[in-house]
């Protein structure tokens, strides 16, 4: 393995916009810190993140210095590993997330610094382009379905915007902590939803439909608004006694109706997603037992990055949009 070259390509910006702002262009190699390894990217996956920051909707958090990076998701391999890490070598091929909120790393990139916890060893079977579509949005369906709503076997979870990066993984997830799983997805996507382990999959877009799902004739103990344009007092009435609302959007609604049921039932939850070493290699034993797999909208070039972002705008993804990172 050779070592890293002083610049690569990266896709960047300078300043918030829209999809003008971005440009693929060579920087300054990192280094790895001594909590860090410095990773050789292969592939990356998108996520709507991503862009809500480039158009600058959480500039409270993600500030004024620039450039910014685009992608936390990433597989590749270790290329220098810093003085504090342990359980990683050189060469080693490695999968994680980034935990990111001013977007100066970025994995949309030759090479991308990653700090010990972001990063884990690989799932065996995997190449580096469906590895890469992982990490974020299987991270964020464990911790909202183990940690926040605590699955248990013979639930009933709805999970809501099922055909997404999101919902794609939290179907396998809500299957393998032993729920029963309803969906909600456009009409097209009902298959691909049954695919991965639905028990009922419903088109919210045909007449009444998604009121039907949340209309009380079905409780749910869980309702995982993977989408996010639920609320509480939308689904209330599906749950059991001790169901949970659990939304990936921090809307007012959601942190308000959080608050407000911090003790009791029904309760709302908002998640945000940790990268944790454990969560991955959680994770990692999930997919060597079969139980997770990535699902993939398509695999592009590096060259075609931002039409791959002009794309994940279009809120219409099957499951992920990768970025396969060659020269
Ligand atoms: N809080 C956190 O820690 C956290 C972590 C990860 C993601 N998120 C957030 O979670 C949300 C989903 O992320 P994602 O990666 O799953 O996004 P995504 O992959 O871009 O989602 C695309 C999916 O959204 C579905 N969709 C589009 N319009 C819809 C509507 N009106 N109702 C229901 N579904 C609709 C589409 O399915 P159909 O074509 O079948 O409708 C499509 O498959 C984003 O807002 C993201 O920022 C939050």
């Amino acid at each position: 393995m050779t070592a890293a070259p002083p610049s690569a390509r990266a896709l960047v910006y300078d300043r918030y916009g829209g999809l003008e702002v971005l440009s693929l262009r060579e920087v300054a190699t990192p280094t790895a810190r001594a909590d860090e390894v410095l990773v050789r990217v292969r592939a990356a996956a998108l996520n709507p993140k991503d862009s809500f920051v480039r158009k600058g909707r959480f500039q409270a958090l993600s500030g004024r210095s620039f450039p910014k990076r685009v992608g936390v998701d990433f597989a590749g391999e270790v290329v220098e590993v810093g003085r504090g890490v342990r359980g990683l070598a050189r060469g080693d091929r490695v999968w994680g997330a980034l935990e990111e909120v001013r977007y100066l790393r970025g994995t949309v990139a030759c090479y991308a610094a990653v700090r010990a916890r972001e990063v884990a060893t690989m799932p065996a079977g995997l190449s580096f382009t469906e590895a890469a579509a992982l990490p974020l949005v299987a991270l964020t369906s464990l911790q909202a379905l183990r940690d926040l709503a605590r699955v248990e076997p013979g639930d009933r979870v709805c999970i809501h915007g099922a055909s997404g990066g999101v919902g794609t993984a939290a179907i396998q997830l809500a299957r393998a902590l032993g729920a029963v799983v309803t969906t909600t997805s456009s009409a097209k996507n009902l298959e691909l939803c049954r695919s991965l382990g639905a028990a009922e999959a419903l088109d919210y877009a045909a007449a009444g439909a998604s009121a039907r799902a949340f209309d009380g004739a079905r409780r749910f103990r869980v309702v995982f608004d993977a989408f996010g344009d639920l609320s509480l007092g939308r689904v209330r009435g599906a749950l059991t006694e001790r169901g949970v609302y659990v939304s990936t959007v921090p809307s007012r609604r959601v942190l308000f109706d959080a608050l407000r049921t911090l003790v009791g039932w029904p309760r709302a939850r908002l998640v945000v997603v940790r990268s944790r070493h454990a969560d991955l290699e959680a994770l990692r034993a999930h997919v060597e037992a079969g139980r997770l797999r990535p699902v993939i909208d398509r695999v592009v070039p590096f060259e075609d990055a931002i039409e791959a972002v002009r794309h994940l705008e279009t809120k219409r993804a099957r499951g992920k949009i990768v970025i396969a990172i060659d020269g």
